[in-house]
């Protein structure tokens, strides 16, 4: 396999994770997810979204959050813009990356975000032009790109036409999000050899949802076709209010488990990262889809069973 040395992971349980959580998480809960997440190492946390509160009330207090949560140096806070209000928003909130959001798919894009995609992108050229004064940097996702909810396939072309239009406007990293688990490891491979060589200059994010149980296998196929970047969710939290079938993204310690256990670096403290997941399970109250929590570390280790040692041959060299 071709595998790269060290990823980069973007933790975005507090956005992706909380916006779909009914009951209101209080905001000293949130700050405290934040820090941990922070002291377990966590290079970039995408902390909340600047968004319409009325659509995702349990993200109201962003500003709250982003003034109380204690900055790590090395850790990147970024939060999640849908327009140009939203950017201002995060700019006053003192963001250090705005992450902005539309779909490849016209359906999903008015349900979440009330714009067709041409209009999104509209209010996205304003949202860079918000982030160029501030000097932020910005990475933009694109939602549905590998299938949609409502219209199901969305063609490979379609998805190049919205990269082909945010590079225009001076993207320099775009992340595609799978926001309904729709995607197969040979399909993000065939649709990585498609963009990679067109825009070589774009950093790429692959941003998971584990709803079919094919997030990690899709990372592999990314990491084959060059992507170090990859979005995850504490406790696999996570899933689009506007995106009927949704679910969680892939489990932040689950996947950094596997990585490491494949010898590929993410600068994350596991364990810390392993206690942060038990913390949010308390925090909403339910037993989350992350694995690692329940199985333990592959080099978990049980007694030997009485009988058993003793009639263990000779180990022979
Ligand atoms: N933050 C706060 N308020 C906002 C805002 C933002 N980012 N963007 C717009 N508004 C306000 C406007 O100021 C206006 O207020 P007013 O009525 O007091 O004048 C009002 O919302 C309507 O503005 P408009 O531009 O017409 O917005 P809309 O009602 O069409 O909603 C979005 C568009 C994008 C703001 C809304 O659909 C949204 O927040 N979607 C986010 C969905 C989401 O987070 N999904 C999950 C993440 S993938
Ligand atoms: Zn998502």
């Amino acid at each position: 396999m071709k595998l790269p040395g060290r990823v980069t992971i973007c933790e975005v349980g507090t956005r992706d994770g909380f916006q779909i959580e009914p009951d209101f998480i209080g905001t000293e809960l949130k700050i405290e997810v934040v820090d941990r997440l922070s002291e377990a190492g966590v290079p970039r946390i995408e902390v909340t979204s600047f968004v319409h509160p009325k659509v995702v009330p349990q993200l109201r207090d962003a500003e709250m959050v982003m003034a109380k949560i204690r900055r790590r140096p090395g850790t990147r806070y970024a939060a999640l813009v849908p327009n140009d209000k939203g950017a201002v928003r995060a700019v006053d909130a003192g963001v250090d990356a705005i992450h902005t959001v539309l779909s490849a798919s016209e359906s999903h894009n008015l349900a979440n975000v009330n714009m067709t995609v041409a209009e999104s992108l509209d209010r996205l050229r304003a949202v860079m032009q918000v982030a160029d004064r501030a000097r932020v940097p910005v990475a933009c996702g694109i939602s549905t790109s590998f299938g949609c909810p409502f219209e199901g396939e969305v063609p490979v072309e379609r998805l190049e036409h919205v990269v082909a239009e945010l590079v225009g406007m001076g993207a320099g990293a775009i992340g595609l999000a799978d926001t309904t688990g729709m995607a197969n490891p040979r399909q993000v491979g065939r649709v990585l050899e498609r963009l990679v060589p067109r825009f070589p200059d774009v950093v790429w994010t692959l941003h998971t949802h584990d709803t079919r149980a094919m997030a990690i296998p899709n990372i592999l196929a990314a990491m084959e076709y060059g992507v170090t970047h990859f979005d995850s969710s504490i406790g696999g939290l996570g899933g689009c209010p506007f995106a009927p079938g949704a679910s969680g993204n892939v489990c932040s310690e689950d996947l950094v488990h596997c990585l490491h256990a494949m010898e590929i670096d993410t600068g994350i403290d596991l364990d810390r990262l392993v206690a942060v997941s038990r913390r949010v399970q308390e925090i909403v109250g339910r037993a989350l889809p992350g694995q690692i929590v329940k199985a333990g570390k592959s080099d978990r280790r049980y007694p030997v069973p009485d009988g058993v040692s003793a009639r263990l041959p000779t180990p022979r060299p």
